[in-house]
C-alpha cells in the first residue's frame, strides 16, 4: 500500500485542493483509509501541497487523533486527564490489557486494536471515558469496557 502512496496522495490533493488548508482533510482521509500515517505519505503530502515535511509532521503530531504511528483497525483512546484519572482510568486500562494483551502505545498482533491515552474528551461527568474510533463511551467499569470491546471484535 505504501508503493501507491504517491498516487493516492495526488488523488486526495485533487479532491481537497493543494492549499495549506487542505492539509488536515488530506491527513484525515489517509488515516481513514490506512488507520495511520506513514512517513512516505507525509513526504508526498508535503510535495503535493508545496510545504515542508516538518510542517506536515507538526500538524499530524499536534492532532493526536491523526496518529503518526501504525494503528490498528479500532483505535481505543482512554482519557488520562484528572477527572478520569481520579475515577480510576487505570482500572479501564488494566481491563483492556487483560482482554487484548496490549498496553498504551501498543497494537494487537492481528492489527485489530491499538490502545492510547488521550486528553480530556469533554465527557468528564461520565468519567472514566474512552473513545473507540469516533464513538465515545462513558461511565466505564472494567466489565462494561470488556463488553464493549467484545462487540468490536466481531466487527
Ligand atoms: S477528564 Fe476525562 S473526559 Fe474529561
Amino acid at each position: 500500500m505504501i508503493s501507491n502512496a504517491e498516487e493516492f496522495i495526488a488523488q486526495l490533493a485533487d479532491k481537497h485542493g493543494r492549499k495549506r488548508e487542505s492539509l488536515l482533510p488530506i491527513l484525515q482521509d489517509v488515516v481513514d483509509q490506512y488507520y495511520y500515517l506513514d512517513e512516505s505519505y507525509m513526504v508526498n503530502i508535503a510535495r503535493e501541497l508545496d510545504i515542508s515535511t516538518a510542517d506536515v509532521y507538526g500538524t499530524a503530531s499536534f492532532y493526536s487523533f491523526l496518529g503518526i504511528n501504525e494503528q490498528g483497525k479500532h483505535v481505543i483512546r482512554v482519557c488520562q486527564t484528572i477527572v478520569c484519572d481520579m475515577k480510576r482510568k487505570e482500572d479501564i486500562i488494566d481491563a483492556i490489557t487483560e482482554l487484548l494483551g496490549i498496553r498504551p502505545g501498543e497494537t494487537t498482533h492481528d492489527g485489530k486494536f491499538s490502545l492510547f491515552y488521550t486528553n480530556c474528551l469533554g465527557s468528564c461527568h461520565k468519567g472514566p471515558a474512552m473513545l473507540i474510533n469516533d464513538e465515545l463511551y462513558g461511565d466505564l467499569t472494567p466489565e462494561k469496557t470488556k463488553d464493549i470491546l467484545v462487540s468490536y471484535m466481531k466487527r
